[in-house]
């Protein structure tokens, strides 16, 4: 039996009589940059996750640039962050001239270990950059605590955690403000590139509108050297049909979830731990494996397809060599990105394929 990490082609064919309309309408108003479909979705998007703004933006990447300028981050300022993630998370800190400083992560949720972060402070750390790797939302109490006692700003690296849930408050109305990816494979996903910044601070999503603009306050009126971070219409169109799903689909992944919980539990492996306060949305399901290679290549034959996120911690990508940390700088994340494997899990999968998966998981690596 084939299982696939996604089906995208079988999502389309689920929404295409949906699609189809919301994009004819972009190309009947030409509204293809900016315009009615990306406000509608922007009012839309800040209701869900509770915030008073939504900035619609051309990729989480540059998400994260608006979002840290935004809040202040300079050259030569540091801002701390996980190794735990996907590049960008790091690189928007270089844009902006500052310097990523790394914590390491907390194994048993894979996120940024809050306790770590007090002994990387330093005059010059301007920010606090969490991520909630893999949909599962970091110790937000945890890190806010620290960040107001050191007048610190608080950005979410939401990329992965659309309708995620922390404390009961959804990701992107945790901090002084959110960043989301619509990159087609997350779990609310454009038919391109696209991002988005959420905020409930005025001055933050006005500086994030012009910004994404080259600066225009107004038509021609460029108050500053800005980008072109614009989100496209036809990206607006295809997440407002999306966007409607995105509660049943969120559903759907944590059921799934709690199934391969089940049918894994007493199997040689370890699947990092979700807080019961929370909601975990299961951007990926990873399990813990210490034969990772030989997993991958007996589960290939068996046509199920898996992911590594992420087989390399940032501060060890060549990309980051500038900074000098050697292996064994951060052994947690180190330790995780040798041993994650992430397993299919899209709300599309059948509970014949999830048997088959864990079933075969479970032959391969034994028992504990
Ligand atoms: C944690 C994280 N941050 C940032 C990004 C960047 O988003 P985008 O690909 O939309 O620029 C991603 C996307 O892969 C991500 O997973």
């Amino acid at each position: 039996m084939k299982v696939a990490v996604l089906d995208l082609k079988a999502e389309y064919a689920e929404l295409r009589e949906e699609i189809l309309p919301a994009l004819d309408r972009v190309c009947r108003n030409a509204a293809f940059v900016l315009g009615e479909e990306v406000e509608a979705f922007e009012k839309e998007f800040a209701d869900f996750c509770g915030t008073k703004h939504c900035v619609g933006l051309s990729s989480g990447t540059a998400a994260l640039h608006l979002g840290l300028l935004a809040l202040g981050v300079q050259a030569d300022h540091e801002v701390i962050t996980t190794p735990n993630t996907f590049l960008a998370t790091a690189e928007a800190i270089t844009y902006c001239g500052a310097v990523p400083v790394f914590v390491d992560i907390d194994p048993a949720t894979a996120n940024l270990n809050p306790k770590l972060i007090e002994r990387a402070i330093t005059p010059r750390t301007r920010a606090i950059l969490p991520v909630h790797v893999y949909g599962r939302p970091a110790d937000m109490d945890a890190i806010r605590e620290v960040a107001v006692r050191h007048n610190l700003r608080v950005l979410e690296d939401a990329a992965q955690a659309h309708a995620a849930r922390y404390r009961g408050r959804r990701a992107g109305a945790l901090a002084h403000a959110g960043v989301f990816s619509f990159y087609p494979t997350k779990n609310l996903g454009a038919y391109g590139e696209g991002g988005a910044l959420t905020t409930d601070d005025d001055q933050v999503a006005n500086f994030a509108r012009a910004a994404r603009s080259h600066g225009q306050t107004a038509r021609y009126e460029h108050e500053f050297v800005g980008y072109n971070y614009r989100m496209q219409g036809f990206q607006a169109a295809v997440l407002r049909v999306k966007l409607r799903r995105l509660y049943a689909w969120t559903a759907r992944r944590q059921e799934i979830a709690r199934e391969y919980r089940r049918l894994l539990a007493g199997a040689r492996l370890e699947i990092p731990a979700d807080d019961p306060r929370d909601e975990c949305v299961y951007h990926q399901f990873v399990i813990y494996v210490s034969n990772r290679n030989a997993v991958v290549t007996q589960l290939a034959t068996r046509e199920i397809e898996t992911v590594v996120h992420y087989p390399r911690p940032v501060h060890l990508q060549p990309a980051y060599s500038s900074l000098g940390l050697p292996p064994g700088t951060f052994p947690l994340a180190e330790r995780a990105c040798e041993r994650a494997l992430s397993l299919p899990l899209h709300p599309g999968l059948t509970p014949e394929q999830i048997q088959y998966v864990a079933k075969a998981v479970r032959e391969i690596v034994g028992e504990k």
